[in-house]
C-alpha cells in the first residue's frame, strides 16, 4: 500500500514541492493546515513531514502529535535554535525525529559527512554557498524576523564547538568556488541549520560559512514577490552550488553539490529521507540528522544527476 505522510504546511510554497514529490514517487500526501487536528489527521498517516514555518512556534507541538501517533517526523526548518531545542527537548522519544532535512540543514550536512568519509570529524569545516540570487517567500521571511527576534539581532557563530553569539558586521571577503562559480564576494558567518546539526555527530570543533553577497544583498532587500516558476516543476531560475571543505592537519576533503533552486530542491531531499525510514533504513528511535542515519553518499547519489550534480 502506498505510504501516508502527512505535510503540516502543504499549502506553502515548499509545502507544493513536497506534495508533488510525494505523489510522484507514489506516495500519498495528507495535506494539513493550520486548522488541522493533527491528533486526527496523524492516526491515517505513517510519517509526517513538517513544511510550516516559521518552526519556532510549529516544531515542539508537531513532534507532540507525531510522538502520540507513534509516526516517524521530519522537518524542513533552517532554524538552527529550533534544531537544538529539538536535539534537546526529545532525546528518548520513540519515533524518529529528522530536523532540517532540507537546503539549510540537510543538505550541508550530508555533503559535510561524506567529505569526511571515514574519518570522525575534520579539524575544521568551510560551507560555502553560492546562489544566483534569492527572492525569499513569505515563510523564510517571517523566519527571518522570529529568529532575528530570538537572538535579539546578534549574529550566531559556530566556534570552540559551540553556537556563539556575535554583534557588529559580518565579515566580507572572497571565496573561490570550483567552475563555472568561480571567485565570488562573500559575507562571512553566514550561520544556518548545517551548524547546529552537523556537530551532533561529526567531531568538528571549527565551522566557518560563507555566502555570496549577491544572495545576502536579496535577502535584506526581500523582494515582497517571491520566486518566480520558470519550469514545468513550478522551480524558479535560481542555481545554487555548495561546497564543503573538511580540514584536518594538512589534509583537505571536498565535497560539492549544485542544481537549481533551494526550495524545490527541498522537497526530494526530505521525501527521499521519509521513504528511506519507512523502507526501515537509519529509522532508529529519536533525534538524529539525515547525516547520522544514512549512507551521505549514497543519498546524495541517489538523487543525482535528477536533482543534485555532484562534484
Ligand atoms: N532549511 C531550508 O533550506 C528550507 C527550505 C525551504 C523552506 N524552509 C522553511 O520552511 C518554512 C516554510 O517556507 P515556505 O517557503 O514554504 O513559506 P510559505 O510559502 O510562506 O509557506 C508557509 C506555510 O507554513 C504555514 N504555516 C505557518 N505558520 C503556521 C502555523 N503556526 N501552523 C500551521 N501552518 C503554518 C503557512 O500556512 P498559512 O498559509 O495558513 O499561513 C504556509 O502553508 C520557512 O520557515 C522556511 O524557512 C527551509
Amino acid at each position: 500500500m502506498s505510504e501516508r505522510i502527512a505535510v503540516l504546511g502543504a499549502g506553502g510554497h515548499t509545502g507544493g514541492f513536497v506534495v508533488a514529490e510525494l505523489r510522484r514517487r507514489g506516495m500519498t500526501p495528507i495535506p494539513c493546515g493550520r486548522a488541522t487536528d493533527l491528533d486526527r489527521a496523524f492516526r491515517d498517516a505513517d510519517a509526517v513531514i513538517n513544511c510550516a514555518g516559521p518552526f519556532a512556534t510549529t516544531a515542539a507541538p508537531t513532534i507532540g502529535a507525531a510522538i502520540r501517533a507513534g509516526i516517524p517526523y521530519l522537518d524542513v526548518t533552517a532554524e538552527l535554535e529550533v534544531v537544538a531545542d529539538t536535539f534537546a527537548a526529545f532525546p528518548g522519544a520513540g519515533i524518529p525525529i529528522v530536523p532540517a532535512v532540507a537546503f539549510y540543514g540537510g543538505l550541508g550536512d550530508l555533503l559535510a559527512t561524506a567529505a569526511v568519509g571515514d574519518r570522525p570529524g575534520a579539524d575544521h569545516l568551510t560551507i560555502a554557498y553560492a546562489l544566483s540570487s534569492w527572492r525569499p517567500t513569505p515563510g523564510t521571511r517571517a523566519t527571518g524576523r522570529v529568529s532575528a527576534q530570538r537572538r535579539d539581532g546578534r549574529r550566531v557563530t559556530y566556534t570552540g564547538r559551540r553556537l556563539r553569539h556575535r554583534t557588529g558586521d559580518a565579515p566580507r571577503t572572497e571565496w573561490t568556488f570550483p567552475a563555472p562559480v568561480g571567485t565570488r564576494p562573500v559575507v562571512g558567518e553566514f550561520t544556518t541549520a548545517d551548524s547546529a546539526v552537523i556537530p551532533t555527530h561529526l567531531d568538528v570543533p571549527e565551522i566557518s560559512t560563507v555566502m555570496t553577497s549577491n544572495a545576502v544583498d536579496d535577502l535584506l532587500a526581500a523582494d515582497p514577490s517571491g520566486p518566480v516558476a520558470i519550469d514545468e516543476h513550478g522551480r524558479s531560475a535560481q542555481t545554487f552550488l555548495v561546497e564543503v571543505v573538511a580540514r584536518s592537519g594538512g589534509e583537505e576533503r571536498r565535497a560539492v553539490a549544485s542544481g537549481r533552486d533551494i526550495y524545490a530542491v527541498t522537497a526530494p531531499l526530505v521525501v527521499a529521507a521519509a521513504a528511506r525510514i519507512l523502507a526501515g533504513e537509519g529509522n532508529a528511535a529519536g533525534v538524529a540528522s539525515a547525516g547520522a542515519r544514512f549512507d551521505a553518499r549514497d543519498f546524495l547519489s541517489a538523487l543525482s544527476p535528477g536533482h543534485l550534480t555532484l562534484g
